[in-house]
């Protein structure tokens, strides 16, 4: 049986895995880590996906719940931009309003200043949970993008195994989703949001269900492909250092009805060593996002029931 491989170093990916990913390489075939660092950031600039003054509503039973109240923010091309909140103030109505899924009860929600009508085909979507096919195996799941799309069929099978690849999971192509990990599986449907090589990719939450040594190296993994991609990530998480480790700026939000309280500039180079969460500059960052929890209430530093 073949052995996983969970850390596959995509900075060491060779020309052919590189170029099905959408990734230019060097003359040397390698991308090196300066020329990584390089490709971070939000270099190209411009206003990608807009917020103006959005606010949601929904009806229920028991009455109108306000998911969001007048939010403004904006995701430059290219960027990593991270919606840190605590649970219930709106970061996957967020999710949805930019991949067109909702619509706003008021204000605008704009992709290169056009608004968003419909539900967006041009990104790449990865959710909490990997919701993948039972009855198709690892490829067979990567590839729905491709038949669903009409990609031909010999190029979508190369690029989903390349995307595998990638991905520490070669060998693992004709497993059903059953005899994979859950560390594995998502893994999978991080291949499938890539498979048509989106310039914009929306992941609520992706990491959440998964221990924290499997998350560490999913951090990292993304990291990796965000570096050689050079798309836009708008990453949903309530996990203060994984925002901080992963992002360009981290938009916080405050309790509901979802507000935006603050948005850090996270100026830390790149790429991003996991020993870094313990550096100086890394923990002032963390530091200044957990005292606003703090002041907000969203975190105690007593419990309630035991203070009485
Ligand atoms: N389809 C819906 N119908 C009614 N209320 C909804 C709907 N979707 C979300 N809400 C409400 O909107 C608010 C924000 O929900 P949302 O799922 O965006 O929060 P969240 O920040 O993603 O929370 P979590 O961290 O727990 O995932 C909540 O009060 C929720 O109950
Ligand atoms: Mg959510």
């Amino acid at each position: 049986m073949t052995s996983f491989r969970p850390a596959a170093n995509l900075f060491r990916l060779n020309r052919h895995d590189a170029n099905s990913a959408g990734v230019a390489l060097s003359s040397r075939g390698l991308i090196t880590e300066a020329q990584a660092t390089l490709r971070g950031g939000s270099e190209e600039g411009g206003a990608c996906l807009q917020f103006h003054e959005v606010s949601k509503t929904f009806a229920t039973r028991d009455g109108p719940v306000h998911a969001l109240d007048a939010i403004s923010f904006e995701s430059q091309a290219g960027e990593f931009l991270s919606i840190l909140g605590p649970s219930g103030c709106g970061k996957s109505t967020v999710m949805l309003l930019a991949a067109g899924l909702i619509a706003p009860s008021r204000g605008r929600v704009t992709v290169d200043k056009r608004a968003i009508t419909k539900p967006r085909t041009d990104i790449g979507i990865v959710f909490q949970s990997p919701v993948l096919l039972e009855w198709r195996t690892a490829i067979a799941n990567v590839k729905l993008q491709a038949e669903a799309r009409k990609m031909d069929a010999p190029t979508a099978d190369i690029r989903a195994r390349e995307l595998l690849h990638a991905v520490g999971l070669k060998g693992f192509e004709q497993k059903y989703p059953n005899e994979l990990s859950g560390g594995m599986r998502q893994r999978v449907s991080i291949c499938r949001a890539l498979m048509h090589q989106p310039e914009y990719l929306l992941m609520d939450e992706p990491f959440s269900a998964l221990d924290s040594l499997t998350r560490d190296q999913l951090v990292i993994d993304l990291q990796a492909l965000w570096l050689l991609r050079k798309m836009s990530v708008l990453f949903i998480t309530h996990n203060i250092s994984e925002a901080v480790f992963l992002s360009d700026r981290v938009v916080v939000m405050s309790p509901p009805p979802g507000r935006i309280d603050r948005i850090f500039n996270i100026d830390l180079p790149r790429p991003r060593r996991l020993a870094m969460r313990a550096a100086p500059e890394f923990l002032e960052y963390s530091g200044q996002i957990m005292d606003l929890f703090l002041a907000r209430g969203v975190l105690r530093e007593s419990s309630q029931s035991v203070a009485q």
